[in-house]
C-alpha cells in the first residue's frame, strides 16, 4: 500500500506565511504588531528548544516577542508576581510558562493564575471548559495542529472511529473533546491508556489513531488496519551517538513497519511538532484581535 506522508512541517510554514500576512496587512493599517511572552525557568534542554523555536516562530510571523527567563530557584511567589503583571499588560497580547516547572513551584497554582483572555496555551481552567462546552475558547496547540493536519489533508473524520493513546492534560483529553464535538471531529471517540484492555483491538479497530503516550515505538504494525491514519505525537529523546546533539526524537509509531499499512502518516519529527508552534502563533493572533481589531 502507498501511503501519504502528512508534511507537517510544510503546512506549518504555509500557516505561518498566512499569519504574516496577516499581521502586515494590519501593520499597514497602523496597528501595533502582536505580542506574545514566554517564561522559561531553568535550563532543560527541550524546553530551551521549544522557547527557542516558538521565538523564531514569532519573527516569522511578523510578531514581537519577549522572553522572559528565570533561574531554577525562582520561588512561586515571584512568578506569580510576573503572571500577575503580564495579565494586565496593555501591550501583552498573550503569554505562556514553559512547562515542567521545577518541583517546588506548583504547576496548576501558576496555571490558575494566568487570564484566560491570554492564555494562548488554553491550558487555564476556563479554557478547557470553555472548549469543553463548544464555546469560543484558545485550543491547546498540539490538539489543534492536528485537527488542522486532518482538515488540511481532507482527511474525512465525521462519524469516524478515533482512537486516542494518551490522556494527558495537554493532548489526550483536549484531542477527545475536539474530535468528539460535532463543530469539530464529530468522531466516535475511544480514549485508550496504560491500563486500558484489549488495547491491540481498539487500535485494530480505528480509522483513525491518534498515539500520545510518550513510548518510543509503541505503536507497531499489528495494531493497525490496513488504510488507516496515524498520527504521532511522541517526541522522545533517545540517545543517538551518530548525531551532534547526542540525541534523536523517537515516535510513540514504529514508523517503518505502521507506514506501509496506512493511508496517511505523519513522521516524527515534522510531523506534530511544527504544527503545535504554528497554533500557538495562530492562538496569539487570535488573542490580539480580541483585544485590538
Ligand atoms: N511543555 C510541553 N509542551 C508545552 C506547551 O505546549 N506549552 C507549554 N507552556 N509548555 C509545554
Amino acid at each position: 500500500m502507498t501511503f501519504q506522508l502528512i508534511d507537517g512541517k510544510a503546512t506549518a510554514a504555509t500557516i505561518k506565511a498566512e499569519i504574516k500576512q496577516q499581521v502586515e496587512a494590519l501593520v499597514a493599517d497602523g496597528k501595533r504588531r502582536p505580542h506574545l511572552v514566554a517564561i522559561l525557568v531553568g535550563h532543560d534542554g527541550g524546553s530551551e528548544t521549544y522557547v527557542k523555536n516558538k521565538v523564531l516562530a514569532c519573527e516569522a510571523c511578523g510578531f514581537q516577542s519577549t522572553l522572559i527567563r528565570y533561574e531554577e530557584d525562582v520561588t512561586e511567589g515571584e512568578l506569580l508576581e510576573k503572571v500577575a503583571e503580564l495579565n494586565h499588560r496593555d501591550d501583552v497580547d498573550g503569554f505562556i510558562v514553559q512547562l515542567p516547572l521545577p518541583k517546588h513551584i506548583d504547576e496548576q497554582r501558576i496555571n490558575e493564575a494566568i487570564a484566560w483572555q491570554k492564555d494562548v496555551d488554553g491550558f487555564t481552567p476556563i479554557n478547557v471548559g470553555r472548549m469543553s462546552l463548544g464555546l469560543p475558547s484558545f485550543v491547546s496547540a498540539t490538539p489543534k495542529g492536528i485537527l488542522t493536519l486532518l482538515q488540511r489533508y481532507d482527511i474525512p473524520t465525521s462519524g469516524q472511529k478515533v482512537v486516542i493513546l494518551g490522556r494527558s492534560n495537554i493532548v489526550g483529553k483536549p484531542m477527545a473533546q475536539l474530535m468528539m464535538q460535532k463543530q469539530w471531529g464529530d468522531s466516535t471517540v475511544v480514549v485508550c491508556h496504560s491500563h486500558s484492555k484489549q488495547l491491540r483491538e481498539e487500535c485494530l479497530s480505528a480509522d483513525i489513531i491518534i498515539a500520545a503516550i510518550g513510548r518510543p515505538d509503541f505503536l507497531t504494525a499489528d495494531m493497525v488496519r490496513p488504510g488507516a491514519t496515524v498520527i504521532d505525537v511522541g517526541t522522545t529523546r533517545v540517545p543517538d551517538a551518530t548525531r551532534k546533539t547526542g540525541f534523536r526524537l523517537n515516535g510513540d509509531v514504529k514508523f517503518d513497519e505502521v507506514a506501509p499499512k496506512c493511508s496517511y502518516i505523519t513522521p516524527v519529527p515534522g510531523g506534530v511538532g511544527p504544527m503545535t508552534i504554528c497554533m500557538l502563533m495562530q492562538n496569539t493572533l487570535e488573542a490580539y484581535i480580541m483585544r485590538e481589531v
